[in-house]
């Protein structure tokens, strides 16, 4: 095995990545000051900007690009010459963010990216701007320094991943002849530990719905009429607990029918990745970790579904109480889907759940989010072999094989309609933050993954097609 001492790259051009860590670095910070949150109407204008800047980005280091438009926010693509005989890659991510709020827990503002302790802090910093932009980074300064890529590298990079990819989706037919490939890399996830690099070979597929439970044409005073309506908020919790039994199972009907098993082997796998619950715990400031009973707790983030309420909204939110019986509740919630539930049956399934629980009383309305299917990708093929070596050059560790519980809508429906491999590779750490106040991507990562990136193409130019 290769040590970072004999390198794939050319000298010069190692060199070059590392006199131009700063600039890079300088390109992220401009690229996260631009708050490009896809889920917040007032940001249509940041989300065009930061759509603008990434294509100036490609453009001025003389590659091929353009905005594509979709129902929803732009594409930006961009593409690097054809090199027969090699093999295409499709470099996908996302530039949209989460929104940044609570705010007050954040340190430095969201949108001010800022170092420290040899952190870049900012939303979007680990998810997806910096992870995206290490490929980015890697394909235009290899071009600047006037050597041809060994393969030709397509760039996918849209504004609605964080809200589920609609857009995308809907044009993905018209634009496969455009991002035909042979392998997709994605660098939107996270490494198994620090010190420990990963490829990632499964994504859980998610499911998103919100209720509302109406009773009551108004607000009612709770002594006064308590005893003879249905609560909204009682009814709401009721609905609620129904989904999920005590030993962590959902108690939907039909909910595990196409759940696929772990095997023997990938049970094993998991197990000698398995970490230290305690640890885990107390990094996430829980008393002790809980979930469906009888799977270790990879398997549970990784493997199993999950359901998970994310908002709850009901009656008096303000200072002191208020005696009332709510005239309505609402809940937000997702599922997590693993191999091979179907995100439609399952929103059926869902439903029927919901009506038939129902106590008698109130009125339930049912609104279908995103869905997408999880996705397994494969472990053994020429790209993966030339990705382990790629992260072991520039990680100085061989990387290991895992699953994630997050969810990449589009990339099972890329699997699908453009037959190609997937790799997916995180530069991340899990202390990233992804989603919470001070977001943050060690900017070490940063440099690592440009670096990782470059002997991708190398490896990965290799390839015969
Ligand atoms: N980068 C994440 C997906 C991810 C998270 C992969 C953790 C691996 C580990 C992505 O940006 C994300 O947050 N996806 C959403 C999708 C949803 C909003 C449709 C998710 O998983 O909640
Ligand atoms: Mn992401
Ligand atoms: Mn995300």
């Amino acid at each position: 095995m290769s040590s970072s001492a004999e390198s794939s790259l050319p000298a010069d051009l190692i060199q070059r990545f590392t006199d131009q860590q700063e600039p890079h670095l300088h390109d992220l910070c401009q690229w996260l000051r631009i708050p490009s949150v896809s889920s917040d109407p007032a940001a249509a204008e940041a989300m065009q900007q930061a759509a603008v800047w990434l294509e100036d980005k490609f453009r001025s280091a003389g590659l091929a690009t353009r905005r594509i438009a979709t129902p929803g926010f732009d594409l930006v693509y961009a593409e690097t010459p054809p090199v027969p005989g090699a093999p295409v890659v499709l470099v996908y991510g996302h530039y949209d963010v989460q929104p940044p709020e609570p705010l007050n827990k954040w340190i430095s503002g969201p949108f001010e990216p800022t170092v420290r302790d040899g952190n870049l802090y900012a939303r979007g910093a680990t998810d997806d701007k910096g992870q995206v932009l290490t490929h980015v980074q890697s394909v235009t300064e290899w071009l600047s320094s006037g050597q041809p890529l060994p393969l030709q590298v397509k760039f996918l990079i849209e504004g609605e991943e964080e809200v589920g990819s609609e857009g995308l989706a809907a044009i993905l037919p018209s634009i496969t002849d455009l991002i035909a490939c042979d392998c997709v890399v994605v660098s939107d996830s996270s490494q198994y530990g620090d010190g420990q690099p990963a490829i990632t070979y499964g994504l859980r597929g998610i499911l998103a719905m919100e209720i509302r439970v109406d009773g009551p044409k108004q607000d009612l005073h709770s002594g006064s009429f308590g005893g003879a309506v249905m609560n909204p908020a009682i009814a709401l919790c009721q609905l609620m607990a129904s989904m999920i039994g005590a030993d962590g199972r959902i108690a939907v009907e039909g909910f595990y029918d196409e759940v696929r098993e772990l095997d023997a082997a990938e049970q094993g796998l998991l197990d000698e990745l398995q970490g230290d619950d305690q640890q885990l715990a107390a990094q996430l400031g829980v008393a002790a970790l809980v979930g469906e009973a009888g799977y270790s707790t990879n398997a549970r983030r990784w493997a199993r579904p999950t359901f998970d309420i994310n908002g709850l909204t009901s009656g008096h939110q303000g200072e002191g109480g208020k005696t009332i019986i709510p005239a309505a509740a609402t809940a937000k919630f997702t599922f997590r889907l693993v191999p091979d539930q179907d995100p439609q049956r399952i929103a059926a399934a869902v439903q029927r759940h919901l009506e038939s629980h129902l106590p008698a009383g109130v009125r339930l309305s049912i609104e279908l989010g995103h869905g997408a299917p999880g996705m397994i990708a494969s472990i053994d093929s020429p790209f993966v072999d030339a990705a382990k070596l790629a992260i072991e050059e520039a990680f100085g560790t061989p990387p290991v094989m895992i699953r994630e519980g997050g969810s990449i809508p589009i990339v099972a429906q890329f699997q699908a309609a453009l037959g190609a491999d997937c790799l997916l590779l995180g530069w991340g750490l899990n202390d990233d933050g992804a989603h919470s106040p001070n977001e943050k991507f060690r900017v070490a990562d940063y440099y690592r993954g440009i670096q990782a990136s470059a002997r991708l193409w190398h490896y990965l130019g290799r390839v015969r097609r």
